[in-house]
């Protein structure tokens, strides 16, 4: 019988792409199938995320609840961002954990399950070959890293510190991959970096002159591929010509990830992000006019140390400008090893006050819900082309090119087909449709 893993994974989609990684890993190398139940597990992994406080905090009681129901041998690890800062910390406050293995560190996951009580948390360790190994392709979707790391020192935030510098794969790695995964019935590609849009800076090794915009057109060359997507673009990269092929190549899906974060200049400025309001509502303006069909997705942390009210409605006034499709949105969460956690310590910003922040927030996400309600209005009528992801409840799920969720009713054969349906039905943020 083959041993057992079970896999926890937090965080962003780097995250899930490693976990993809390890499974595959562990399965061609040490035999391990997936199990969803960690007490018949032999190897629980958590998969961590660092990015704010609260989930980092859990993770020590979530360790003691899984050592509590393992099989008596099970072996418990530690990996992700959280395993990269933390390091022998980790081994230090509880024994539970057999070994800790940082984010960079992935590949090397079927070398550190036979050892006992280690960290391997080394950033400069690279091997940018990692990412590619991939098992369980769906038939759908496929993830691929064209970065890894990140080189920006946004004042907040701790992934440069987990993750490493940045370090961008040789394009004919990426669009080997891309064909592979083509060639396995994958649809769709979801691009991956931290900062996809400085593709091309730094290379492990001697590499042409390439940047993400012309990678975009090379991998849009791949017969077979009918969708590209990417996450995270940063707004300040957001150049024409970027803008331009992003517009006219009919392969790039019309949906945008423009993490905005502030729409106080100052405030932008103190979190280090290198543009202003204006900047970012003028790259959204541009794109919009070239693309009517565009939808915004962002990211954005109100109370950061020394939002006033007046920075805070610039930052729902770009809401009301730009009325961003996804929203994911945060309170300021202070890390280490960023430098907003140094200023604070002295004293040289000041946090704000926490009911305040949670206030901003609730109206920021009461704004974002009713802007979201009349575009979604908007689309009743619409005809969309949806690649349906799976079969539920007797109904296809799938995406529009512009990355709404849209329910069809329809056979389940029709499940990795890209299809044409009317919107007929708007139930809050759910989208029904109809195949035509
Ligand atoms: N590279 C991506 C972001 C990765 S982190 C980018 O630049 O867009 C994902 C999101 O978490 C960030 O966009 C930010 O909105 C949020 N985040 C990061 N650090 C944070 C912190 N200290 N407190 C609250 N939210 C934070
Ligand atoms: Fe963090 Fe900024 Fe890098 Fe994004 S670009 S990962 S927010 S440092
Ligand atoms: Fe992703 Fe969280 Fe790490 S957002 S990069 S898993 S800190």
């Amino acid at each position: 019988m083959s041993k057992k893993l079970y896999i926890e994974t937090l965080g962003c989609a780097m995250n899930e792409r490693d976990s993809d990684h390890i499974i595959a890993e562990l399965s061609d190398k040490e035999g391990y199938g997936l199990t969803n139940n960690p007490k018949e597990a032999d190897l629980i992994l958590i998969n961590t995320c660092s990015v704010r406080e609260k989930p980092e905090k859990k993770l020590f009681s979530e360790i003691g609840q899984y050592a509590k129901i393992k099989k008596h041998d099970a072996k418990i690890g530690v990996c992700g961002c959280t395993a990269s800062h933390l390091g022998d910390e980790i081994l230090k406050k509880t024994k539970a954990v057999n070994f800790v293995l940082g984010a960079r560190n992935v590949s090397k996951i079927s070398q550190i399950i036979h050892k006992d009580r280690v960290a391997w948390v080394d950033i400069d360790y690279d091997d940018s070959a990692y990412v590619f190994s991939q098992g369980n392709i769906s038939n759908v979707r496929g993830f691929v890293n064209i970065s890894i790391g990140c080189d920006k020192k946004c004042s907040y935030c701790i992934v440069p510190k987990t993750r490493g510098k940045e370090i961008s794969i040789p394009a004919d790695l990426i669009i080997n991959e891309v064909k592979r995964l083509v060639d396995n019935g994958v649809k769709e590609v979801l691009l991956l970096g931290q900062n996809v849009n400085s593709y091309g800076k730094n290379f492990s090794t001697i590499h042409r002159a390439i940047n993400f915009t012309q990678l975009l057109s090379e991998i849009s060359n791949i017969n077979g591929l009918h969708r590209i997507r990417f996450t995270s673009p940063h707004p300040l990269h957001m150049d024409d010509e970027f803008i331009l092929e992003f517009a006219n190549n009919k392969k790039i899906c019309k949906s945008i990830h423009m993490p905005l974060q502030s729409g106080s200049t100052k405030i932008l400025r103190d979190m280090r992000r290198g543009y202003t309001k204006e900047w970012f509502l003028n790259r959204a303006e541009k794109m919009k006019s070239l693309i009517p069909q565009l939808t915004i997705g962002t990211d954005i942390i109100v109370g950061f140390p020394g939002e006033s009210e007046e920075d805070f409605l610039d930052t729902l006034d770009v809401l009301e400008k730009v009325s961003f499709d996804t929203m994911y949105s945060f309170i300021y969460s202070t890390r280490p090893h960023t430098e907003a956690k140094e200023l604070l310590e002295s004293g040289k910003i000041e946090l704000v006050d926490e009911d305040i922040a949670k206030n901003r927030l609730a109206r920021l996400q009461d704004r974002h819900k009713e802007l979201l309600g009349i575009t979604n209005q908007a689309q009743l009528g619409q005809i969309h082309e949806i690649l349906f992801e799976s079969y539920k409840e007797g109904m296809l799920e799938g995406r529009s090119d512009t990355n709404k969720l849209v329910r069809v009713s329809g056979d389940e054969s029709l499940v990795g087909s890209i299809c044409n349906a009317r919107i007929s039905e708007v139930r809050g943020a759910q989208l029904f449709g109809e195949l035509v």
